[in-house]
């Protein structure tokens, strides 16, 4: 197992749209567990391979208090959506900012896991929010895409200033 680097916003590798699993293979699963492995050091609630560089549609999830239920969708897809709810949400990949976002309040999910086998999950809550949130990043979208112009001007600014400090 490996920690993996995380990209940080505005990196532009975060913009790149994840291609669909076609193999279920060893390197799959040794991905699956690296990336597991890499948001609970982290600590986080979920990951997508775009956040670590690896632009296939993969995503580890797990809002259990006591970290010990991983959820691993392979080539997630929304197949129903209903009302709206506003969370504040974070990012590995923009670290120490949050801020409130609105998205469908209970979710259905089907997927695959790291093993190929069919997953179908009805969320509400934060895990609706978060498996919303890590589905963005496969298709390069990030959470402050849904922010204010005044906010993310405000956001590119923070960010410059600390790539500056960063050397
Ligand atoms: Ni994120």
């Amino acid at each position: 197992m490996a920690l993996l680097p995380i990209l940080e916003y505005p990196d532009p590798r975060l913009k790149k749209v994840a291609a669909p699993v076609t193999s279920f293979t060893p390197d799959l699963v040794r991905l699956v567990r690296d990336m597991a492995e890499t948001m609970y050091a982290a600590p986080g609630v979920g990951l997508a391979a775009t956040q670590v560089d690896v632009h296939k549609r993969v995503i580890v999830i797990d809002v259990s208090e006591t970290k010990d239920d991983l959820l691993v969708l392979v080539n997630p897809e929304i197949v129903a959506a209903e009302g709206e709810a506003e969370c504040e949400e974070g990012c590995l990949s923009v670290p120490g900012y949050y801020d409130k976002v609105t998205r469908a309040a209970r979710i259905t999910v089907q997927a695959r896991n790291e093993r190929g086998e069919p997953i179908e999950r009805t969320a509400e809550g934060l895990l609706a929010v978060c498996i919303q949130h890590e589905m963005d990043h496969l298709i390069g979208k990030m959470f402050v895409d849904y922010l204010s112009p005044l906010k993310r001007a405000r956001l590119a600014a923070r960010q410059r200033k600390k790539q500056r400090l960063a050397g």
